[in-house]
């Protein structure tokens, strides 16, 4: 896949953004970079963000990668999503009401449900795979996209566009038991399991729209 960015100034935004990340109490997040004018490929920026992230303590990237500190295994991509398994009404819907179809461009057009689906095979095929050749005792999982269907925000529970945030992995997740699964993408937190593993999802909302009340600042996960 490849991305076309603005290598000289979008880089610099990203750098930007990045340092944001230093501070471990900065509570407005990333801002969205605008990615439109990148000419490098996919995994030149994958590298440069590496590169970006190892000045920072206590950053690692995680695009189908993995990080291991002590007997725990880090494991992380985007995760993407599959539309409902590839349904043809949720990737038609998603395709006219999510804006991400036409702000994320790759190569000479705009990213496609298709593309999507196929990073989705990608980075499941490489967390399971991880899973199942890790020789640490301890797993934990972090995507950005749901990885089953009870991380939706009840709120949402009958919208047609939840094939687009969240993929019904529950009976993978139950079978390579990871300790935790972390993921994003939603503005509502959960905890629950999933077999033994425990899913979680904590975030801070939208700063200025809408906070996510239950956000828990000083979170500590033991595992
Ligand atoms: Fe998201």
């Amino acid at each position: 896949m490849k991305n076309y960015l603005n290598f000289e100034t979008e880089i610099k935004d990203l750098e930007t953004e990045l340092e944001k990340l230093k501070d471990p109490y900065n509570q407005e997040g990333l801002s969205e970079v605008d990615t439109q004018k990148i000419s490098i490929t996919q995994a030149e920026l994958d590298q440069k963000l590496c590169e970006l992230c190892e000045e920072i303590p206590n950053v690692e990237f995680l695009n189908n990668g993995n990080f291991i500190l002590d007997d725990v295994e880090f494991i992380g991509g985007t995760l993407w999503a599959d539309f409902d398994q590839q349904n043809d009404q949720t990737i038609a819907h998603a395709h006219e009401i999510i804006p991400d179809f036409r702000r994320i461009k790759i190569d000479e057009g705009f990213i496609t449900p298709k593309i999507m689906i196929d990073e989705h095979k990608a980075c499941c095929d490489y967390i399971f795979k991880a899973l199942e050749t890790s020789d640490r005792p301890k797993k934990v999982v972090i995507t950005h996209y749901l990885p089953s269907f009870r991380s939706i925000d009840p709120r949402f529970a009958d919208s047609p566009l939840n094939g687009y945030f969240a993929s019904s992995l529950d009976e993978l997740i139950e079978s390579h038991h990871p300790q935790v699964w972390i993921h994003g993408h939603t503005h509502a937190s959960c905890d629950y399991k999933i077999g033994s593993t425990r899913v979680l999802c904590n975030p801070f909302g939208y700063l200025h729209v809408e906070l996510n009340l239950d956000y828990a600042e000083r979170a500590v996960i033991e595992i």
